[in-house]
């Protein structure tokens, strides 16, 4: 059984923690750059911005290790299973290197943050450390090692939003896109290791938010990902009580950054994630309905179902609360997708607690979620505070009763929709076939249509057929003309 289960979907979310390989070509005279990316959404964008600021200092991004120059591998800390996958992959490297000395191997990203000088020095592992808000040294200490020396920067800042550098998109799908809004989480939830790795919370400007979003419109991109650890606490010229920094200057919040950007054009989707159940505001569920052109999708952590463990876990918010949040969705947004996360086997889960997580599971009814065995962190408030006393085979066993739970309950959502009419922007081909094309509908459901006359960056009427828990398939009913 996989360990932060969602259900297969048929386009990735990069967030499920699998290791993606991204790349672009490059010419044959510059040096090469490999970068591979680990974890989260925010991770993959933090690697296109490492890949511009490579470009700018004469390096080019390959496909291909084998003609690699400097390899850097962008790594996530927030269980322990996506670190043992690192560090693996760092073993090989290690091994490629007798062969290769010269080849420059660096990590980036929460482990390089978490860890320190200890990959370089105890484990010899690589050549570079360099943390979340450090990717602006980046050419500076690959001098330093091409030198001879290893090189080091893990140093936080309260500032640093790499807000003026146009990231290089490196998937090169062409369709969607990530867009970073805010970087670091002061909530300290108490099993994430999050806010030690990716420093204090800070927003990005948002007139560079709305220049990255409409260019990436120009270029032929639809739809924009703006991405945070919480999306709900972004803020311009406001601090976090709401009183103003700059009077000469105007604010901005959430909902006000979604309204500018959804203003670029009708044809370009926004979606956002992550939303947080104690910040997300009804002003923002307005927003989301106002404008047709804002996903009707919101992924809305819970966690636990029960309130004690919530306490336990500093979430901030209780199982009512929660509850309540949902209802003013379905108020609000009639027909909008909820998905969640959800944790099983946190310290001190006892069967009662647990049955409420599958109750709330019974009540939601999310339309998916990504679910995990709870994996202790060093440093956390957890760590500190509490044991992780669930014996590994009690966890096991709740994740699978989890995903049973699950994998009902977006049969029945997904069922539902055979015989509606969807509008699915065309994506990539079908994982399964080439005569097959793939999109997501609003509601972020992958849909699996057969090839015709339109082509990716289209948007298509679709009438559902079929369905599995994981995706909808349909025919095409209309080829919608671009509104511009
Ligand atoms: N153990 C298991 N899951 C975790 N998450 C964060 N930290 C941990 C942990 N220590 C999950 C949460 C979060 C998602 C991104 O990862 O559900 O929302
Ligand atoms: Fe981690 Fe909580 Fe911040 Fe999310 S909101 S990154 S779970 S501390």
């Amino acid at each position: 059984m996989k360990e932060g289960v969602n259900l297969d979907k048929e386009i990735d979310e990069s967030r499920q923690g699998e290791a993606t390989m991204i790349a672009s070509e490059g010419s044959k005279t510059a040096k090469k750059l490999y970068v591979e990316s680990y974890g989260c959404a925010m991770n993959f964008a933090d690697s296109e911005v490492v890949a511009s600021i490579m470009s700018q200092n004469g390096y080019t991004t390959t496909g291909d290790v084998e003609e690699a120059d400097v390899v850097l591998i962008n790594t996530c800390s927030i269980r322990e299973n996506a670190e043992s996958s690192v560090r693996k992959r760092l073993t090989n490297f290690k091994k490629r290197k007798q062969r290769q000395p010269e080849l420059i191997v660096g990590i980036l990203g929460c482990m390089a943050e978490r860890l320190k000088k200890n990959l370089l020095e105890e484990e010899k592992l690589v050549d570079l450390v360099v943390g979340p808000d450090a990717y602006r040294d980046l050419p500076g200490l690959i001098t330093e090692v091409e030198g001879g020396q290893k090189a080091v920067n893990v140093l936080l800042s309260r500032d640093e939003t790499y807000a003026d550098i146009a990231p290089i998109r490196l998937d090169k799908n062409g369709v969607s896109s990530f867009v970073s809004i805010t970087r670091g989480c002061d909530n300290m939830c108490s099993f994430c290791v999050v806010p030690f790795t990716r420093g204090r919370e800070r927003s990005r400007d948002p007139e560079t938010i709305y220049n990255e979003c409409a260019t990436l419109f120009e270029q032929g991109y639809r739809e924009v990902t703006l991405l945070g650890q919480n999306v709900d606490s972004y803020r311009w010229n406001m601090t976090s009580k709401g009183e103003i920094k700059d009077e000469t200057k105007p604010t901005t919040n959430f909902a006000q950054l979604m309204e500018s950007v959804a203003s670029i054009s009708p044809d370009l989707r926004i979606r956002f994630s992550t939303s947080h159940p104690k910040d997300m505001t009804d002003e923002v569920l307005e927003i989301i309905a106002k404008h047709e052109n804002i996903c009707n999708y919101i992924h809305l952590p819970i966690q636990s179902g029960n309130s004690e463990v919530l306490k336990r876990m500093n979430r901030g918010y209780t199982r009512e609360w929660y509850l309540e949040r949902i209802e003013s969705i379905n108020r609000i947004i009639p027909n909008c997708a909820i998905s969640t996360d959800i944790i099983t086997g946190f310290c001190d889960e006892t069967e009662e607690e647990f049955q409420d997580t599958l109750s709330i599971m019974r009540e939601v009814k999310w339309d998916f979620a990504y679910m995990y065995k709870y994996s202790e962190r060093p440093k956390t408030l957890a760590e500190r505070r509490f044991e992780d006393n669930v014996p590994e085979k009690v966890k096991g066993a709740r994740l699978t009763e989890i995903i049973n739970i699950q994998q009902e309950n977006s049969l029945e959502v997904n069922k539902r929709q055979i015989g509606q009419v969807h509008k699915v922007l065309v994506e990539s081909f079908s994982k399964r076939s080439e005569d097959d094309f793939a999109g997501r509908n609003d509601q972020n459901t992958t849909v699996i249509f057969p090839k015709g006359n339109f082509g990716k960056c289209d948007y298509v009427l679709m009438k559902i057929k079929t369905c599995t828990a994981a995706t909808l398939q349909g025919e095409v009913v209309d080829v919608l003309k671009p509104s511009t």
